[in-house]
């Protein structure tokens, strides 16, 4: 039977799609298995790419690969197919996270493709009538103070239904609890800086210049500034304790924060988390708002512990979230696309014609 093939075109902007997530670290930490006999991309971990120190159980690494498959969905259903995803997919190869297949036939990019996306709900890329498609692109971490406009209720209750949508929740804290959290990141700050190999790991993913190979680290630019009021612990990605001192401005003095939580803790729960992360940046970008994380607690057992809302139910912090109206975030580098392919350095796939198709120029891998 004829396999069908998969427009080059459309398949590297899947991939472009999928690592414009972002990633702790900016580290990238995925790669794709094109298993194009099935019309399917398998997303696992990059091997070299993990932080043995700040994500020492490979927590965050499922969150940014999580992430990457949203985008890749969301890609997938703007490009006219039904993404139909599956976690863990295999239990006799676990360093296969997710596998996205591309089920119906494509329609026009951005058409309306009704056919294709019925019944899935939010998890086909459609939000609320328009393509979180676009959000992709418009989505950059902005670290910079915010105005002191709040979200509006709806809006908020639009991201917790986009979390719900992903099987997570959206805690939204008030005063109280944000300035609870706020202390607790600014604790884990502390640690992070009077530890110098994990300053060290971070300088050597981030520092601009530092890591060898284009196409990561955080430009200067992106690094935003630190809160004069100390108030709001942003990351200092510098690793540096001299030197000049940051750039420093005053930010918003009533943070609206959000934590993002799931009911169990295992990776596939942590996977789960990064998609609705993601699915939540989306649906923000999409209603022009910017946000920036406050990982640094979530990266050690017991503060991480501490987030946990005391009111509420059993539950797991997994990503804490700064939301409001501000700049949009500096472009930060991306790996290309290829790159991130298994097998990419095979020389067929340097013979990718742009015009072609992928289907007979990249055979499925072999297992
Ligand atoms: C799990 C995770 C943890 C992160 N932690 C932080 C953090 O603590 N502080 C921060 O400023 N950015 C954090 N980031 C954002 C990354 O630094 C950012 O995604 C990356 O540099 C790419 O930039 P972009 O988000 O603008 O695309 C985190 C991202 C992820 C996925």
């Amino acid at each position: 039977m004829q396999q069908p093939a998969v427009d080059a075109a459309a398949l590297e902007d899947l991939l472009r799609a999928a690592v414009a997530a972002p990633s702790i670290h900016n580290t990238q930490p995925w790669r794709f298995r094109l298993d194009l006999a099935h019309l399917t991309v398998e997303v696992g971990a990059a091997p070299g790419r993990a932080l043995p120190l700040a994500d020492s159980d490979g927590r965050a690494v499922h969150l940014s690969v999580g992430a990457a498959v949203f985008n890749l969905r969301t890609a997938v259903a703007h490009h006219g197919w039904r993404p139909v995803t599956r976690l863990l997919p295999e239990p006799d190869r676990p360093e296969v996270l997710a596998a996205v297949h591309l089920a119906g036939a494509p329609h026009a990019p951005g058409g309306d493709g009704n056919s294709n996306r019925k019944g899935n709900g939010y998890g086909n890329g459609r939000y609320d009538g328009r393509d979180l498609y676009e959000s992709i692109w418009l989505r950059h971490s902005s670290r910079m103070p915010f105005t002191e406009q709040p979200v509006p209720q709806p809006v908020l209750d639009e991201l917790v239904r986009a979390a719900e949508s992903e099987q997570a929740d959206l805690i939204l804290p008030g005063r109280g609890e944000s300035a609870r959290l706020l202390a607790i990141t600014a604790d884990a700050e502390r640690r992070n800086n009077g530890d110098p190999a994990r300053r060290a790991e971070t300088a050597s993913w981030c520092a601009p210049g530092r890591h060898p190979d284009p196409g990561h680290g955080i430009p200067p630019a992106a690094m935003g500034v630190m809160d004069a009021g100390a108030q709001l612990p942003m990351r200092d990605f510098t690793g540096r304790l001299d030197g000049p001192p940051r750039p420093a401005a005053c930010f918003e003095r009533d943070p609206q924060l959000l934590l993002l939580s799931t009911r169990q803790d295992r990776p596939v729960d942590w996977l789960r988390a990064g998609q609705a992360m993601q699915k939540v940046l989306l649906v923000l970008t999409a209603r022009e708002l910017v946000a920036s994380f406050l990982h640094q607690a979530l990266e050690w057992h017991d503060l991480r512990w501490l987030l946990r809302d005391p009111h509420a139910g059993l539950c797991h912090p997994q990503v804490l979230l700064r939301i409001g109206y501000g700049p949009v975030g500096a472009v930060t580098p991306r790996r290309a696309p290829l790159e991130t392919v298994n097998g990419a350095e095979h020389p067929q796939v340097g013979k990718v014609d742009h015009a072609g198709t992928y289907g007979p120029v990249l055979a499925p891998a072999g297992r």
